[in-house]
């Protein structure tokens, strides 16, 4: 079978990559000429564990290829894959604008019966709304099928997410496209990944809600790690008494400075908005979206309180991407609280393993760093902002030796609180 994934980001890469890896004819497809240049010269646009050796394996092998030719992709397609950004408008709704673009172009091209599949994450509806676009834009006439495939991945772990999901969705209204989505996936029935066939609406609502279930986890745990803060009770023996119990599970169960990355910020917002144009006010969406506003200006008032009145101090900012094994910056927490202490007078130093190129976009007067100790120099406060690795096992004798104070604002909690007062640091962190 021969498929083109439209969208060559996150989700496109790891998902048209994948599908060579099961044997399957891929094009990726981008109308970013910079990143399909620089994906035919064997670079990747993107930083994602194991993806780079992956590319060159199915490159090399003839299964994938790269292009911004849109026409011969869609001529040679059974399957179409939409895997385009799908950001939030100012008003929380999803901007669909590259979908209908995407849309409006497979019509243009189609040369036969197509199989249409939004990968994306989208609003309830946006099948029908596709199809629509479709039917409208056609040059010739040709059948086709929506097909709403909505993508689980997590940036960081992604190809094993790909590889070994928990479950695949496919949402679809002929059985036709749904057996041609069921034969592409075949390499999953091996180990038997439960399928979930559904209707349209229902694949997109599934995503959404997934989504918002995980970031309300997120913020149902940074509300307890506030109560612990204030009756002496530790949040992650709190977790873990919780986890343990099947019904609730240990998954998501960890405080930080709330969440951030490319979906649960922007899903959540779009969940809201879906249930709103439905006549419904999803409270508890709405709830988790204000405690995680609320939980950056908590890791703030943390570090403040740790180094004193910021004014000209130097707060040194251990990872900046959203989380570990990912260069994506996107709503990351680190933004907004370096920008909070920025604007109270203090100086910040960071290193990040891999985001500091995305970082230095949307960050001014940040001083980035080689390492954790040309960071930690002289500083007046150390942040753990994201808990990479290699920040877990510092040399603790040497951070303190360099630093200005020894003051740790552990906004992951990977450090322990016994151990660090103990070698003279005064150490903060979020609900222990
Ligand atoms: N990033 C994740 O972890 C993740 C996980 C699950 C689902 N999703 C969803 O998947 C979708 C894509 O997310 P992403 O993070 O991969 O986005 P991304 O921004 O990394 O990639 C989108 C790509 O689409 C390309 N594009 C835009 N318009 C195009 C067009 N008309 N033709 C061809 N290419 C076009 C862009 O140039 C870009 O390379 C979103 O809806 C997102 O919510 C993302």
């Amino acid at each position: 079978m021969h498929i083109a994934v439209v969208g060559t980001g996150y989700v496109g890469l790891v998902t048209g990559t994948c599908f060579s890896e099961f044997g399957v004819d891929v094009t990726c497809v981008d109308i970013d000429q910079s990143k399909i240049d620089l994906l035919n010269s064997g670079g990747i646009p993107i930083y994602e564990p194991g993806l780079d050796a992956l590319i060159a394996k199915n490159v090399k092998e003839g299964r994938l290829t790269f292009t911004t030719d849109m026409k011969s992709a869609i001529g040679k397609s059974l399957v179409i894959f939409i895997a385009v950004g799908t950001p939030p408008l100012p008003d929380g709704s999803a901007d669909l604008s590259y979908i209908e673009s995407v849309a409006g172009c497979i019509a243009r091209h189609m040369n036969g019966y197509k199989v249409i599949v939004n990968k994306s994450t989208v609003p309830v509806g946006t099948g029908q709304w596709v199809k629509g676009i479709v039917q409208k834009n056609q040059a010739e006439q040709h059948r086709f099928s929506v097909v709403s495939n909505p993508e689980f991945l997590r940036e960081g772990s992604a190809i094993e997410d790909f590889l070994r999901p928990d479950r695949v969705v496919i949402g679809a209204e002929d059985p036709e496209a749904v057996a041609i989505m069921k034969d592409l996936y075949a390499p999953l029935y091996l180990i038997e990944t439960p399928i979930v066939i559904t209707n349209i609406e229902s694949a997109e609502l599934i995503k959404y809600a997934s989504n918002a279930f995980l970031a309300a986890k997120i913020s149902f745990i940074n509300e307890i790690a506030q109560i612990c803060d204030r009756v002496h009770a530790d949040v992650h023996h709190v977790a873990k008494g919780m986890g343990l119990d099947r019904r609730i599970g240990s998954k998501f169960l960890h405080p930080g400075p709330g969440f951030g990355g490319s979906c649960f910020p922007k899903d959540t917002h779009a969940i809201v908005d879906v249930a709103k144009k439905a006549g419904y006010d999803f409270k508890i969406v709405r709830s988790a979206i204000a405690v995680n506003a609320q939980q950056r200006q908590t890791a703030f008032d943390k570090i403040q309180a740790a180094a004193g009145d910021l004014a000209g101090k130097t707060v040194a900012v251990l990872g900046l991407s959203f989380k570990p094994n990912t260069d994506d910056m996107r709503d990351a927490p680190s933004v907004d609280i370096i920008r909070m202490i920025q604007k109270n007078g203090g100086l910040v130093k960071a290193y990040d393993p891999v985001a500091m190129d995305n970082a230095g976009a949307l960050m001014e007067a940040v001083t980035f760093c080689h390492d954790t100790y040309e960071t930690a120099k002289d500083a007046d406060a150390l942040v753990f902002m994201t808990e990479w690795n290699q920040f877990r096992n510092l040399d603790l004798d040497r951070l303190k030796k360099i630093m200005k104070q020894p003051v740790i604002v552990d906004l992951r909690n990977i450090y322990d609180r016994g151990k660090l007062e103990k070698m003279g640091f005064t150490y903060t962190a979020v609900g222990r």
